[in-house]
């Protein structure tokens, strides 16, 4: 991928930017092969200095460390990070993950989930609408999932976040249309990484293997989510707001 001039100073903040991350590092990685220079946020500075170590031009990314489970602290942090060079773009793909059968189900758990998949995502956005944060044009991305358009057993609480984030997207695109913001959400299926892998070891045989039949396509790559959010961040995309499109290999579609 080589630079092209309409990311160049292009100012984006990427949750979840970690290193261990399949999803967060590719995006991060795609955008600074188009030029973009990246805020990198999450709570190891380690793993976020690791992925500035890998992507493009590592001079042009900053590095914040917080954790997002802080709701009000978010939008003044999103103020501090913007007041030099305003955001174009601001893509919040950290999560909280897991399975959560209804025998383990508890209040923490469930502030778990919702925090930092729902309420951060907000209290970002009400950030990133405050005077000066946000640059002409700027786009939002919410990282969501599958889980939100069609249910998962044992995963009730992930599922519901994530269908959560399909809503929020369309209430905040509403909200954030005057300024003009954008806001969209992509909805991958299971992505190949380290998270994938996980899943897998809980299955047994016969569910791995529905599991893979389930992607007509296969498994989702990191790539191809990268891929979609760099379209929705960018001008190409400058008329669609409020959208979720999955990236699925097809999930979906059975
Ligand atoms: N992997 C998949 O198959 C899959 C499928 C569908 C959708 N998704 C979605 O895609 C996104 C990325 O998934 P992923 O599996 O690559 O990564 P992930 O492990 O879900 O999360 C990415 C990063 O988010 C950061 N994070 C978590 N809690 C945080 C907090 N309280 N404050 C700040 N940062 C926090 C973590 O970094 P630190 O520990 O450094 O903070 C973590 O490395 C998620 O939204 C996920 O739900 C993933």
């Amino acid at each position: 991928m080589s630079e092209s001039g309409k990311w160049q100073g292009q100012r984006i903040l990427v949750t979840g930017a970690s290193a261990d991350s399949a999803i967060g590092l590719s995006i991060c990685r795609e955008l600074a092969d188009l030029g973009a220079a990246l805020v990198l946020l999450g709570r190891r500075r380690d793993a976020l200095e690791q992925t500035r170590d890998t992507i493009a031009h590592p001079e042009r990314h900053t590095v914040e460390v917080m954790d997002l489970a802080e709701l009000d602290a978010i939008p003044a942090r999103i103020k501090a990070i913007a007041a030099e060079t305003a955001l174009n773009g601001l893509v919040h793909s950290a999560s909280f993950q897991g399975y959560s059968p209804l025998s383990r189900i508890n209040a923490e758990q469930f502030d778990r989930y919702f925090h930092v998949n729902v309420a951060a995502p907000l209290m970002l956005a009400k950030g990133l609408r405050q005077k000066g944060v946000s640059a002409a044009g700027a786009s939002m991305v919410l990282i969501g999932s599958v889980a939100g358009l069609r249910g998962q057993k044992a995963r009730s609480l992930y599922a519901a976040s994530k269908a959560a984030l399909v809503s929020l997207t369309q209430s905040l695109a509403l909200e954030l249309a005057d300024k003009p913001i954008r806001v969209n959400c992509l909805a991958p299926a299971v992505v190949q990484g380290p998270k994938a892998d996980e899943q897998f070891q809980l299955l047994a045989e016969a569910q791995r293997q529905a599991l893979l039949q389930a992607h007509p396509l296969g498994l989702v790559r990191p790539l191809d989510i990268a891929k979609a959010c760099a379209f929705l961040l960018g001008p190409d995309s400058a008329w669609i707001t409020g959208a979720t499109l999955p990236v699925d290999g097809g999930y979906l579609a059975g």
